[in-house]
């Protein structure tokens, strides 16, 4: 218990108003490190997915480590390129991409849309013709891979609203020829997040394989695949593995992967670099004695961190204030919805009002998602270097 403690300066946290996200600057170093050196053994190019945490001082980091950005709405692209990822490592995905949002795109000179139906890519090529410009586009395939997570989080099913369907692609390459203001640079394929069984990238993979070799089969070459994120974490043991295997993933592509010459690939992780790095402090505002149960009410709730709400996640719960015997608890918040719970019959040791209470494993899609819903405030953010 008290290793876990000594992770935390709690008594920095005393003079700090809770509940606010703290941010190991270390952690993330050491992160960003073997994800360059892993993916830098093959030459492989990594693009922050900025939709898992787009705090500017995150970002900033991540781009001062020389990564590009992975964006999905015209707001993220802005953001990374304010936090200094330069414009020629920027890929823009999202099945719904706004005019104003195309135009950015187009005007910031970014590296490639990655385009996700037919309609989108009349728009494009309307949009770029406007500007006398030629837009570098990725096709997204839906690749029909299940990545056996969360079905929330499952994206590269046929059901799934995500990319063109396999059985489409001609039709979208010979609507293509008549598109000169478009150029295919790249086939792009995600298939979902949290993903921790490797067979999933594996028929990733050798799904790609195939895909080329129809795409060769009509004379077309591209220049770049692209595999998407979702590499998972272990929200379970945030102290043991605290940087994900990288290298077992990467590795999974080179030997799998059929590249052709002078081919470049391409990946967009966003939890695997920022989870570890991020915990949710809280303070137990009320321990409640129920009839069947002892909560423990805190101050945070789903509005600051909604994945327990949302997708039943599981996010490890410290209390760093206590040594006392283990009890169980109900980790509640304090918003008038049944779902603000963070985990029911959590073991916790004694616990009382004003104890810090961590929620591991929140850097990714945590602040981020964070509303203000029954007019809260939006929680604040420290890190490691600053406090
Ligand atoms: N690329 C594309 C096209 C994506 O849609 C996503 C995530 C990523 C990359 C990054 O995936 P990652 O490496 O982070 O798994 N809010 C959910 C996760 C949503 C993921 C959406 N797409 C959660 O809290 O679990």
């Amino acid at each position: 218990m008290y290793i876990l403690k000594g992770k935390f300066p709690i008594e920095k946290f005393e003079a700090l108003q809770t509940p606010f996200y703290y941010y190991d600057m270390k952690l993330l170093g050491e992160t960003l490190e073997v994800v360059k050196t892993e993916s830098g053994k093959y030459g492989y190019h990594v693009h922050y997915a900025v939709k898992a945490n787009a705090n500017p001082r995150i970002l900033q980091t991540i781009a001062a480590a020389g990564l590009g950005a992975d964006c999905v709405s015209g707001g993220e692209v802005r953001a990374a390129l304010d936090a200094g990822f330069p414009a020629g490592k920027v890929v823009f995905a999202g099945v719904g991409k706004a005019d104003w949002e195309i135009d950015l795109g187009l005007d910031a000179d970014i590296f490639c849309f990655n385009v996700e139906s037919l309609a989108e890519l009349e728009i494009i090529n309307e949009r770029a013709a406007a500007k006398g410009k030629t837009a570098r586009i990725a096709l997204r395939i839906n690749p029909e891979v299940d990545a056996h997570t969360h079905a929330k989080i499952t994206t590269g099913l046929k059901e799934n609203k995500f990319g063109i369907n396999l059985g489409l692609l001609g039709k979208v390459l010979d609507a293509m020829k008549q598109m000169p203001h478009v150029r295919l640079i790249g086939i792009h394929a995600h298939i979902g997040s949290q993903i921790t069984d490797m067979s999933a990238f594996r028929n990733l993979a050798i799904r790609m394989n195939e895909i080329q070799d129809e795409l060769e089969a009509r004379g077309i070459q591209v220049e770049n695949l692209n595999f998407g994120g979702g590499l998972g974490i272990d929200y379970y043991h945030p102290n043991h593995l605290p940087i994900p295997a990288f290298d077992n993933y990467f590795a999974v592509f080179k030997k799998l992967l059929q590249l052709r010459p002078g081919q470049q690939v391409h990946f967009e992780p966003g939890r695997s670099v920022v989870a570890q790095c991020g915990t949710l402090i809280s303070r137990v505002l009320y321990v409640k004695e129920g009839e069947a149960k002892k909560f423990a009410i805190l101050d945070a709730g789903f509005t600051d961190l909604i994945r327990p709400a949302m997708y039943d996640a599981y996010h490890r719960i410290e209390n760093l204030s206590s040594d006392g015997e283990v009890e169980l608890y109900d980790v509640v918040g304090p918003i008038c919805e049944s779902s603000d719970v963070f985990g029911k019959d959590v073991e916790l040791n004694e616990t009382h009002r004003g104890d810090f209470i961590a929620l591991r494993s929140a850097g990714a899609y945590g602040e981020v998602m964070a509303s203000q819903y029954n007019c809260r405030a939006l929680p604040k953010a420290y890190y490691s270097d600053q406090l």
